[in-house]
């Protein structure tokens, strides 16, 4: 049987059984904060198993996309070294919601393994949990299983559980005996690759909370989950996971882009470590996920980095891993058309990613030379774990990678000073995030009084509504010059999701002080001002809060306007496009998200007239505030994981563009933004890029700016030409003078002619104005005479020729001089008696023009 035909025989088995044929839920759970990864089939019947859910059927079967990769369910670093373990699999299951349990559920499975897929029997085993006597007599009962092949174990082996939390139960797996002569009922549980787990039979029938307490669920419920490429491997008589029809085509493609052959044990390792990851990574960013720097993304950075160093191992020192999703498309887009709709997207991240690795692995391998070169020379066997962290946190390198380096180097890594250094890092974080949330935007009080505000009455937030307010002091403590305020109604907002404090004054009997700081603490706002003009209220007195109204309600104007740049972002980039970080303020605001290259200008473009367009549609802005979680979830408010909700949340709706979870302030009709524009598009870290943008009185403000920018530079213009203008007049004033120079030595050099003068010669000058002006110079200066003067111009030859009035009384003509000469360069000319100008081209033949020139005005001259 192919793996296709395995898969659908599953489901067609149960869809005979009454099952209704689900699709699989996507990889990426975005509405189960408790969860990293979807790891099971029943993750996406959660709610149905603890009460809170309903679905139309209470059969369901399935195939689900699994991703374990840490934690409960799997080890990481022994993907690839074994041949059936993986961090991205399929699970097959079937559940039933209320309706049967252990019987059918144990029945249909002897019946499938056994009648359809014809497994020889005596190689199967059950186990089943400790206490449960009545799975044990089923399984006897039911079945022809030999009854010694029936199990118990304990709770590590036969309790499920998904998570720390949520719906679990005792379980009954079914194992085969792979070993030579079928004698391995030793081995079951005993975690070798000869007898292994195929099928897990779930009797869910409690919730663990988040005390680790468990209660009986309202009904029973069961959820089963086999490993495809397991029974795949079975089916086709493998001896390894990756040697079925689901892996040969990924593996071939590896070869072939490797250029290596599947052989050899540090080689096959490497190509079944790199055909898990991609698989992996194509499945996950498929769904949504991206590589980054913490929670689900930094998974998808070490899966990445891990498969990128084992591809050295095969000598590719370039992005490779990208050219394999294409396979998966092949192989596998049949039954999941999201790895071939979103090829495109997914090969690009994995190539920038990969692109980046590359860059920071060469840098760290080189420290790690000289780790180990320093290592050896102390005479040390053991890397120290100052060292491997440093390794990890700077280079990112994870902590197999530097073991592995470190076995090829026949050296150990101390792991056990690095967890105790990464814990370190982690309080260091906690500590630094609890304290910044905490002190908002004041000095951090000396002391606080603990019982005092652990005592305090809640205080409401009353600023979604009101700006200014009357409120009673329900706690105060006084330090220095500070007096710190606990109100039993507060107009203040406290910096957080981005959002900044506000700012505005308390008034006392007639007495004002500026609110110098908000902090929040145990859920309450502490309003800190000085106390410098005798501002001290007494508790229980009423004080006056004003929030400075127009600073805040610009920020409600970004802050509206960074829930309409997040859709639209989603809609004109991706589904991939998660929010990474903001920060509202009244001038700016500015917004950081998850994707994998430049936004391009005519992208940017249609951004920005999307958000602009959807406030020119003036759309009501919802708040609904204090809804209960799951109800928030059933409106399909987007949500992240990584976000902590509580119970009850506000989310924000912008008619069927925009819904989040948010607690911030927002103006209430999306016309009151006025206008948006981005301002720069940019790169934070690999993979996150930053918008910023202004609104309303901002893009007002921008506006201005650029209106006196332009205004200021066209003055500037204005200036440059009047200086030109003034230069070019002092060019050539200057160099009239210097031409009215040369004219002397011209007429010096002229030579007579009867009583008269004929002077010729070539001058430098810019322009025909220039050189008709020396003209009129060189007749008056030579009283009485016949004058040429000729320049190039512009690549061409301008005559100018003078004739003084006494000639011109004889009937001497320059129009008829000029004329002739001219036509000697292919020109020609005339104009008055006493001036003519005359243009032509061969300027090349002017010199030698020029050179004749006196002898041929002669001889015209006399006629
Ligand atoms: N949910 C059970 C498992 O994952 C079936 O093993």
């Amino acid at each position: 049987m192919t793996s296709a035909e395995i898969r659908q025989s599953f489901l067609d088995f149960f869809r005979g059984k009454d099952h209704r044929i689900v699709d699989s839920a996507p990889v990426v759970p975005h509405d189960d904060p408790t969860l990293l990864f979807t790891n099971a089939g029943m993750n996406q019947f959660k709610d149905v198993f603890l009460g809170t859910g309903t679905r139309e059927y209470t059969r369901a079967a399935d195939t689900q996309k699994c991703i374990r990769v840490s934690g409960k369910h799997n080890d990481l670093e022994e993907v690839g070294r074994d041949t059936y373990h993986h961090t991205f699999f399929e699970m097959l299951g079937n559940w039933s919601f209320g309706d049967y349990y252990k019987r059918e559920a144990i029945t249909w499975a002897w019946e499938l393994l056994t009648e359809v897929w014809k497994l020889p029997k005596d190689r199967l085993h059950a186990t089943v949990f400790r206490e449960d006597d009545e799975a044990f007599e089923l399984w006897t009962a039911l079945t022809d299983i030999d009854p010694s092949h029936v199990h118990r174990f304990d709770e590590k082996d036969n309790f499920w559980e998904m998570g720390d939390t949520g719906p679990c139960g005792p379980c009954s797996e079914i194992h085969i005996d792979l070993t030579e002569n079928g004698d391995g009922g030793a081995l079951v549980n005993a975690d070798s690759p000869e007898v292994m787990e195929i099928w897990n039979l779930v009797f869910i029938q409690y919730n663990r909370d988040e005390h680790g307490t468990l209660h009986d669920l309202p009904r029973t419920h069961v959820d089963t989950g086999m490993g495809f490429e397991r029974i795949c491997a079975v089916l086709q008589g493998k001896k390894s996971n990756y040697d079925t029809d689901v892996f040969m085509p990924v593996i071939r493609r590896i070869a072939e882009v490797t250029e290596q052959k599947y052989e050899g044990e540090q080689t096959q390792v490497a190509m079944r470590v790199i055909a898990d990851h991609v698989r992996m990574l194509t499945f996950s960013i498929a769904d949504g996920a991206m590589p980054g720097p913490e929670g689900r993304g930094y998974v998808l950075r070490r899966i990445l980095r891990r498969a990128a160093r084992f591809g050295r191992n095969l000598g590719m020192r370039d992005p490779f891993l990208w050219r394999i999703v294409e396979t998966l498309g092949k192989t596998m887009g049949d039954v999941f058309p999201e790895i071939v709709d979103n090829r495109g997207v997914i090969e690009k991240v994995i190539r920038a990613e990969e692109e980046s690795f590359n860059a920071t692995l060469d840098r760290g391998l080189e420290i790690f030379e000289e780790i180990v070169a320093r290592t050896k020379a102390d005479d040390q066997k053991r890397i120290a774990g100052e060292d491997v962290f440093r390794l990890y946190d700077t280079f990112g390198f994870p902590l197999d990678l530097t073991n592995l380096l470190a076995e090829e180097r026949g050296l150990t890594i101390d792991s056990t000073r690095f967890d105790e250094l990464l814990q370190e890092q982690k309080e260091r974080s906690r500590a630094v995030t609890k304290r910044s949330s905490a002190f908002a935007g004041t000095e951090e009080p000396t002391e606080i009084p603990l019982e005092l505000l652990l005592d305090a009455e809640e205080s409401r937030f009353v600023g979604y509504d009101v700006l200014d307010t009357e409120c009673r002091v329900i706690g105060r403590w006084h330090d220095h010059n500070l007096l710190y305020l606990l109100l039993d109604r507060t107009p203040f907002y406290v910096e957080a999701g981005g959002q900044v404090s506000d700012t505005g004054y308390l008034r006392w009997q007639d007495r004002d002080a500026e609110i110098t700081g908000l902090l929040k603490l145990d859920g309450k706002t502490v309003h800190v001002v000085q106390t410098e003009n005798g501002f001290l209220p007494e508790l229980g007195e009423t004080v006056h809060a004003v929030v400075t109204g127009r600073a805040r309600r610009d920020t409600m104007r970004n802050h509206t306007a960074t829930h309409l740049l997040h859709a639209a972002l989603r809609r004109v980039l991706g589904g991939h496009v998660q929010q990474a970080g903001s920060l509202v303020e009244p001038e700016r605001l500015r917004f950081d998200f998850s994707h994998f290259e430049k936004v391009r200008p005519e992208q940017l473009e249609e951004i920005e007239a999307l958000v602009n367009e959807k406030i020119l549609e003036g759309i009501p802005v919802e708040q609904h505030r204090d809804v209960p979680f799951e109800d928030a979830k059933t409106m399909g408010a987007l949500m992240f994981f990584g976000d902590k909700y509580g119970d009850r949340v506000n989310v924000l709706q912008i008619g069927e563009f925009s819904m989040e979870f948010c607690g911030g302030t927002h103006v209430r009709n999306t016309a009151e933004i006025d206008l948006f524009k981005i301002l720069s598009e940019g790169s934070v870290a690999s993979g996150t890029r930053r918008i910023e943008a202004v609104t309303g009185r901002g893009v007002r403000r921008y506006i201005f700016q650029l209106h006196d920018e332009l205004a200021e530079q066209e003055h500037r213009q204005e200036e440059l030409q009047e200086r030109i203008k003034q230069l070019e007049k002092e060019l050539s004033r200057a160099s009239l003078e210097q031409g009215a120079g040369e004219i002397d030595s011209v007429i010096t050099s002229a030579e007579a002619w009867n009583d008269s003068r004929i002077a010729v010669a070539r001058m430098d000058v810019s322009d025909a104005e220039q050189l008709k002006a020396l003209g009129d110079t060189l007749r008056e200066k030579l009283k009485s005479g016949i004058g040429l003067l000729a320049a190039v111009i512009d690549s061409k030859v301008l005559l100018v020729c003078v004739v003084t009035d006494d000639l011109v009384k004889n009937g001497v003509k320059a129009g008829a001089l000029v004329g002739p000469l001219a036509k000697r360069l292919g020109g020609g000319g005339g104009g008055r008696p006493h001036m003519a100008t005359a243009g032509a081209k061969d300027t090349e033949g002017l010199d030698a023009l020029l050179a004749e020139a006196p002898a041929l005005i002669r001889e015209i001259a006399e006629g």
